[in-house]
């Protein structure tokens, strides 16, 4: 089946410090890189890596040329990327040395997708297939009013963290992956739990210690443990777990087995520095299962 994913494409400017600049404060940077990078694109290239066929719909401005045929050499079905008058969206992601970022993005094209696009791409979709989007582009209600309508399976990746975004298309999601702050923070505007969400499946990454996966259908609460790394670069690894858990679902492994090979992958992602280019493929999960 097809994984669509309506999602941000960006450049990424990567700075790796000793410690992030505080409020007002300005530190000097010792490296400086540039990536492919957006939540959307990481996914995407997370999902081609992870064995599955994925059909990234977004936008880029005339200076984005290089990031659809670098997701097109990644193995992302690029058909339904369009061109816009907009410039293409850009990030900068600050390191420090323990592996945690801050990040600016500044959306450009991202949020400028004709819903008229979006709409005949996924005229293309069928039942069976999945749809999934992040808080980085526009047109993310009708997308998950009209993958629910079709029969997708709908997964939201709530990052950036908007508590009034995720609200918006909780009526027409599947699946919902977040961070444990922005589960606190969803608990904290729902006033209830994210285990009484009428959503199917719920999975929180919980960083260095796994994840969590809520089934409301079943009634049950899990936490699949991750490996002890030491983490240089903690950015794209929750974009890596999506694209990894909805790889493996769509390849037909039940939900346990998508979350152990995403915490796997996730827990290699965070022993590399950069975003979509440096994500691990199956061959990268099987070396360190050997190991
Ligand atoms: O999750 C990491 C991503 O967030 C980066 O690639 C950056 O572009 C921002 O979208």
């Amino acid at each position: 089946m097809t994984i669509w994913n309506l999602g941000s494409i960006n450049l990424d400017l990567v700075y790796g410090m000793d410690r992030l600049p505080g409020r007002g404060e300005t530190v000097s940077a010792a490296t400086k890189a540039e990536f492919l990078g957006g939540k959307g694109a990481n996914m995407s290239v997370a999902v081609a890596r992870a064995a599955a066929r994925v059909c990234h719909i977004g936008a880029v401005g005339a200076d984005g040329r290089w990031a659809v045929e670098r997701l097109m050499e990644y193995g992302v079905d690029t058909g339904h990327i369009v061109q816009v008058d907009v410039p293409t969206g850009h990030a900068i992601v600050a390191v420090e040395g323990s592996g945690e970022n801050q990040i600016i993005i500044f959306p450009g094209a991202n949020r400028d997708i004709p819903v008229e696009r979006l709409r005949a791409a996924l005229t293309q979709a069928q039942t069976g297939d999945f749809l999934v989007m992040q808080n980085e582009t526009n047109a993310q209600i009708e997308a998950a009013r009209l993958g629910h309508d079709m029969g997708l399976t709908v997964c939201y990746a709530a990052a950036p963290f908007e508590a009034g975004a995720v609200q918006a298309v909780l009526a027409y999601l599947d699946l919902l992956i977040l961070n444990a702050v922005e589960a606190e923070q969803l608990e904290h505007a729902l006033g209830r739990p994210v285990t009484d969400l009428a959503v199917r499946d719920v999975i929180v990454t919980l960083g260095a210690r796994g994840a969590r996966w809520i089934s409301t259908e079943r009634g049950s609460d899990q936490v699949f443990a991750a490996r002890q790394v030491q983490a240089v670069d903690t950015t794209g690894a929750g974009d890596t777990f999506t694209g990894y858990v909805l790889a493996g679902l769509d390849r037909g492994m039940p939900m346990p087995q998508a979350i152990s090979q995403a915490v796997l992958a996730a827990s290699i992602m965070v022993t590399r520095r950069g975003t979509a280019d440096v994500i691990p493929d199956l061959k990268d999960l099987q070396d360190l299962i050997q190991d």
